[in-house]
């Protein structure tokens, strides 16, 4: 039996649903020299996501997997925009690069003002890290934990900055909540929009932890769909996925600044100061549905996230 079954409201996925068809709300305010951090800014969101902040004058520090391709991103940015962009490589299915660009962010002389959460894969069959875990939650959640945990200290010493997850409505699949007896499908029969789901899930209810830990301080986290926008998406999938995708989800798909947009507004915008733990959908504030909003569970994948990126647990 569904464990949250009493707190599923129509009215919830009906807001879902008016709130995919509203515009984002735009912010024309200069960043000037603000620092912010971008996970995944080779490709699709991330891409347009640094070429906005660029736009608005911001400096970027990318973290990428492609060296080749960032340097060539780094390389436009500058020329186009005049502004200062910088980058780690990371892989983000090994939690050793992960944890050395955690612990260079953490060492950086100056303040965050905005990280995005932005990498993210989408895997139609099973694949193991070589780490040894599932892909798509170690890509996705656990390297967004162990950025957000080693880099606890710095935020809250510097009282500032805003953390952003690029979430998805996708969190939605995982109607029962976490499978805490499976997390990295070890014994389930493997389904590709359940381990996205659950990917997206953690996360939102990781923000619910961070949010606490950052109580009293000015720091906020906060997770945001990114509307249904034409990207990369899924391009290591097969065949069959990719006609899908072709045929079926992206002739409806918005263009990518949509979600930039949206993303440079929770970054930059006076307008949402001081909101934290929220979920928007693009820019529209959303009450998220039951399984991301379970406490309790969000306590107990936060001790298994810290054993699995190695942490002592606290
Ligand atoms: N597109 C949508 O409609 C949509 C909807 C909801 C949520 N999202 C979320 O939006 C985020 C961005 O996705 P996208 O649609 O822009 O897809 P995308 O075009 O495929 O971009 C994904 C980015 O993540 C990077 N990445 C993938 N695996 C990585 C790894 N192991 N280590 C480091 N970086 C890695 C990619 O790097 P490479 O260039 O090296 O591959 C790329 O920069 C994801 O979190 C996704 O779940 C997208």
């Amino acid at each position: 039996m569904n464990p949250y079954r009493k707190q599923y409201r129509w009215s919830n996925v009906f807001a879902m649903i008016r709130n995919l068809k509203l515009a984002p709300k735009i912010c024309a305010d200069d960043f000037s020299h603000r620092l912010v951090v971008i996970t995944g800014a080779t490709s699709g969101i991330g891409n347009a996501t640094a070429e906005k902040f660029a736009a608005q004058g911001a400096d970027l520090l990318l973290i990428n997997r492609d060296e080749k391709k960032t340097e060539q991103l780094c390389a436009q940015l500058r020329q186009q925009f005049r502004t200062n962009c910088d980058y780690i490589i990371a892989d983000f299915s090994k939690q050793s690069d992960v944890r050395d660009a955690a612990g260079q962010l953490a060492a950086l002389p100056r303040d965050i003002d905005v990280l995005i959460h932005n990498a993210g894969v989408y895997l139609t069959q099973k694949t193991l890290t070589q780490d040894g875990l599932e892909m798509v939650f170690q890509v996705n959640y656990l390297s967004t934990f162990i950025l957000n945990y080693v880099l606890l200290e710095k935020f809250k010493a510097q009282n500032r900055g805003r953390i952003l997850f690029v979430n998805s409505e996708a969190y939605r699949f995982a109607v029962w909540g976490l499978d805490f007896d499976d997390l990295l499908w070890q014994k389930r029969r493997y389904s590709g929009l359940k381990s996205y789901g659950e990917s997206k899930l953690a996360q939102l209810l990781s923000m619910l932890v961070l949010q606490q830990a950052y109580q009293g301080s000015a720091v906020t986290v906060n997770a945001m769909h990114p509307g249904n926008v034409r990207t990369n998406s899924g391009q290591s999938n097969g065949w069959l996925y990719k006609i899908f995708k072709r045929l079926l989800v992206d002739p409806s798909a918005l263009p990518v600044s949509v979600a930039a947009e949206a993303l440079y507004y929770l970054g930059a915008s006076a307008e949402v100061q001081g909101l934290s733990g929220k979920f928007f959908n693009l820019t529209t504030l959303e009450e998220p549905a039951p399984p991301a909003l379970d406490r309790d569970a969000a306590q107990t994948l936060w001790q298994i996230s810290l054993q699995l990126g190695g942490f002592d647990a606290k």
